[in-house]
């Protein structure tokens, strides 16, 4: 079966649903989601959105700020055009009625996070993502000239591979015409074929045992597009957010914004020490990369689960209004915010590699895009700074659009494309395997490729995830298409990926930190020799 439309989008959060919104002046757009369209990421994003608002901010300080957490590995013409171009961004989602906080003298309420010289972070009190996503929902649903598909998982992209030619990696003449996307209810594959396409299937936290990232994070767009033989980068620059609740086996886990750390709230050790000053002068606002490493050495020097973050000194009607989600949260776990300090520890959050983009969202795939947290577009380097991801997806979504909308008119279907094959295929009974797999992989990559990494747990880590590889090509090649088995098929693939690009970087940088390698001096000494270092 085929359908056809000029634009595929493949996710629907802030980058896939901006996207949309532009992309249908130009065209039909076609949005497939693997479950529901508020599915996403972007739901999940509690503390804000980052643009140079008002003075004394200024865009050469957001510029600073931002090249100083990529450590050095940001491109910094993008950073320069992303922080110049984010007023105007952020204007279109007002425009469009995302509600964010006002002061009483009507001015926007600008917050600020780790890593950030000045406010400049607006929000909708500490549930801005869900903010956007509702807004953004609300018009796409009402757009005529887009069509939305749930619970329809794009399995894979449709190349010159597909018409029977042998197509090698970073190959400059592949060009993508569409995807195979799995109808999950009907159980039958569609050959979706389209002018361009969009990947915006957001975060990999899946890939890890803890994440604040939701189930459906798995990779899908980088392990697609990699195996589509595009170019993916950076991929060993994880971001572990350091303070999600510590609350054992609950998936994911819940994030406790670093806009409370912004509002005053400090990081202590069981003992009750504010640790961050021994490690960094910037204290609980350092940057992330900087503060995950400070909390993981501190919870392995004195062998505790978690460290505390305490607001307790700040005032309990300004915490509960600003942070509503946080104490209701915590409240219903016998938590108050205002009263209690609130156990924290790093999980993953964020992947600042990704598929490799140009300054228009372009990936080295002709006529396939990648926009948001799956894009590698330059401006993260090798740690993002807070807030600068959901500002990245309206800036490039804006860009993609007008870049391929004006080129659509020289393009056509690709009708050669076959059908699914689904020949020596049947219904896959050990849905345990799958399962148990799913699990090795999280266990291997917390285990091994985690916020301290070794060039033998490195090595570790690829054997075994070798093992799991087979396993489970050979398993898919004889099971009908289940979401399971794709989403493990991409979780295994990504942890290669992460695991291949962490050996290949031969210094400890950003949030890629080797005990094999020194660090290099930064804008910021060392922290202190620790009593115990169990990595050692
Ligand atoms: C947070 O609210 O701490 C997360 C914001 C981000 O990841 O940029």
């Amino acid at each position: 079966m085929k359908k056809r439309t000029d634009f595929l989008v493949i996710g629907s959060g802030i980058a896939g649903l901006t996207f949309a919104l532009k992309a249908s002046k130009f065209g039909k757009v076609t949005i497939v989601t693997k479950a529901c369209l508020d599915d996403t990421n972007t739901r999940y994003a509690q503390g804000g959105i980052a643009a140079v608002f008002r003075e004394p901010d200024n865009f050469e300080k957001h510029i600073k700020d931002t090249l100083i957490a990529g450590d050095g590995c940001c491109d910094e013409g993008v950073v320069r055009m992303v922080v110049s171009e984010a007023p105007e961004r952020i204007k279109d989602l007002i425009k469009l009625g995302v509600p964010f906080d006002k002061k009483e003298d009507g001015t926007y309420d600008l917050a600020k996070e780790g890593g950030h010289s000045e406010h400049r972070i607006l929000h909708h009190k500490d549930k801005t993502g869900e903010a956007i996503q509702k807004t953004l929902m609300l018009r796409v649903r009402k757009d005529p000239n887009i069509e939305i598909f749930e619970q329809h998982f794009a399995i894979e992209l449709l190349t010159q591979h597909h018409l029977g030619e042998v197509v090698k990696k970073n190959y400059p003449g592949i060009k993508c015409y569409g995807a195979y996307v799995a109808d999950l209810v009907n159980k039958k594959v569609i050959a979706f074929l389209s002018k361009v396409t969009i990947v915006a299937t957001g975060g990999i936290g899946n890939v890890y045992l803890t994440t604040t990232n939701p189930e459906i994070a798995t990779g899908d767009g980088i392990a697609m597009v990699y195996r589509a033989k595009g170019t993916v980068e950076n991929m060993e620059f994880v971001q572990f957010h350091p303070t999600s609740l510590y609350d054992p086996g609950t998936r994911p886990s819940f994030l406790i914004t670093e806009a409370l750390r912004g509002y005053g709230a400090v990081l202590k050790n069981m003992a009750g020490e504010d640790f961050m000053k021994r490690y960094d002068s910037r204290g609980s606002l350092a940057p992330r990369d900087i503060v995950t490493r400070a909390i993981d050495n501190e919870m392995k020097i004195w062998g505790d689960d978690h460290v505390w973050l305490d607001c307790t000194h700040l005032s309990p009607e300004g915490l509960k209004d600003h942070f509503p989600n946080v104490f209701e949260h915590c409240i219903a776990r016998g938590i108050d915010i205002t009263k209690d300090k609130i156990p924290v520890v790093p999980v993953q959050h964020y992947s600042c590699g990704g598929i490799k983009v140009d300054i228009n969202g372009q990936s080295s795939i002709d006529r396939l895009y990648a926009l948001g947290e799956v894009s590698s577009t330059g401006l993260h380097g090798a740690n993002r700074l807070a807030s600068n991801s959901l500002i990245e997806a309206v800036v490039f979504a804006h860009r993609a659009a007008l870049h391929s909308g004006n080129r659509l008119g020289d393009l056509t279907f690709e009708e050669e494309i076959p059908n699914w094959d689904y020949k020596g295929t049947t219904h896959l009974e050990e849905m345990v395997l799958i399962t148990q797999s799913i699990k090795e992989v999280q266990m291997i990559m917390s285990n091994y490729v985690g916020i301290v990494r070794s060039d033998l747990r490195l090595e570790r880590a690829m054997v075994r995830m070798e093992i799991l590889y087979q396993e489970t090509e050979s398993l898919y090649k004889r099971s009908l298409i289940s979401k399971k088995i794709c989403e493990l098929r991409n979780i295994i693939n990504v942890g290669y990926i992460i695991i291949k690009h962490a050996r290949n970087r031969k210094e400890s940088i950003g949030l890629h930190y080797s005990i094999d390698y020194p660090k290099k001096a930064r804008t910021e000494p060392l922290p202190p020799v620790s009593p115990v270092d169990l990595d050692h």
